[in-house]
């Protein structure tokens, strides 16, 4: 237990640990010193942003993806995925609909899908930065070249989401096919920080034949990013994938996790992810406690958001708009701290 208070001071402290101490911290079994933990990682996120829960109005604007991701549930491969994609009007009146809720940060987010053109896009995010000037367009639609990450950005959008699901090559191969590389994937990453975008990576915790060791290549690669967000969610298989006999990602690993990642980037924006809601029904509030900070609802029209369907049972697909931001309120409220729809990112960076 000592050991263990010491090794939580010093990261605490310093905010940072050498990959030992940081795979002692993922894994001890002590409830006290679990609890220290996770106290230590709320108190952080308290002294760098209080009590907010930056709320994000997620809008899935298509289930089309060109990629076979073998942990995935919409990966080209799978001809039972029945596809949809909005247009142009219908994502728009996503963003109505989620600006009179009072959110002010949309994600597009999307597979990889080549009807989305620059032109199409560029369109899209003109017309909505033009309809709702107080607020940010964030991208998560994917590996692009870094000209069209350019367009994107001069067309008004300002954040891009792209986790890079593990920082190690071999397996990164082990969960892509031979067409996706990981050379590619940090190119992105790095392109879309240079060009200017606030820029969100991550991983699947559990994800399959994922170690210890990767994880802690994943925190090295991220604190030479630094990225602005990291998404960090287990996995959880869905049937119609190669990965559909493997286990799911463990809850407590992530909410551990989710606690260090905060000690060590104690500015960075950490959402609790559906993911993480739909392995537990307590799992968004557990996260929170640990150090999360943000939630990123469901705009996407009700009929289109069963079939965003990454992995199995995800959880909210039930929901209206309108009706889940009132229940979140509730709920953050319930785990001691308080919905924020200001677009503010306010680290000093
Ligand atoms: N389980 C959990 N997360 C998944 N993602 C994709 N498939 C799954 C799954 N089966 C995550 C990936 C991707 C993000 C959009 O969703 O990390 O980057």
């Amino acid at each position: 237990m000592t050991d263990i208070t010491a090794l939580i001071d010093w990261l605490d402290r310093t905010g940072d640990l050498s990959d030992e101490a940081l795979k002692i911290l993922l894994t001890f079994e002590d409830p006290e010193a679990e609890a220290l933990l996770y106290m230590r990682a709320d108190a952080k996120r308290r002294a760098c942003y209080g009590d907010a829960v930056y709320l994000r109005g997620l809008i899935e604007i298509s289930n089309y993806c060109k990629n076979n991701c073998y942990y995935c549930g919409i990966r080209a491969g799978n001809s039972h995925a029945q596809r949809y994609r909005l247009d142009r009007d219908q994502i728009l009146s996503c963003c109505r609909e989620g600006y009179a809720l009072g959110y002010r940060t949309f994600v597009l987010q999307g597979g990889e899908d080549p009807y989305f053109t620059d032109e199409r896009l560029t369109e899209i995010i003109s017309a909505i930065h033009s309809a709702y000037p107080d607020c940010a367009i964030t991208l998560s639609i994917g590996e692009r070249s870094r000209e069209s990450y350019q367009a994107l950005y001069d067309a008004g959008a300002r954040r891009y989401l792209l986790r890079h699901e593990t920082a190690n090559a071999a397996h990164y191969g082990q969960l892509h096919p031979a067409a996706m590389s990981h050379a590619n994937r940090r190119r992105c990453l790095y392109d879309l920080k240079e060009i200017g975008y606030q820029v969100g990576a991550g991983i699947m915790v559990g994800a399959p034949y994922q170690t210890l060791d990767h994880i802690i290549e994943d925190i090295r690669f991220m604190q030479d990013l630094e990225p602005d967000m990291i998404g960090i969610g287990p996995f959880i298989h869905h049937h119609e994938t190669p990965f559909a006999d493997q286990p799911d990602g463990d809850l407590y690993l992530t909410i551990r996790l989710l606690a260090v990642l905060r000690l060590l980037f104690p500015y960075v924006l950490l959402p609790a992810t559906t993911a993480l809601g739909t392995i537990h029904p307590q799992g968004r509030e557990m996260g929170l406690k640990a150090g999360a900070n943000v939630i990123m609802p469901n705009l996407s029209p009700a009929d289109t958001r069963r079939l965003y369907e990454l992995y199995e049972n995800k959880a909210g697909i039930g929901e209206a708009a309108a009706q889940s931001k009132a229940a979140l309120d509730r709920q953050v409220a319930a785990a001691g701290y308080r919905t924020e729809v200001a677009i503010g990112n306010v680290a000093p960076h």
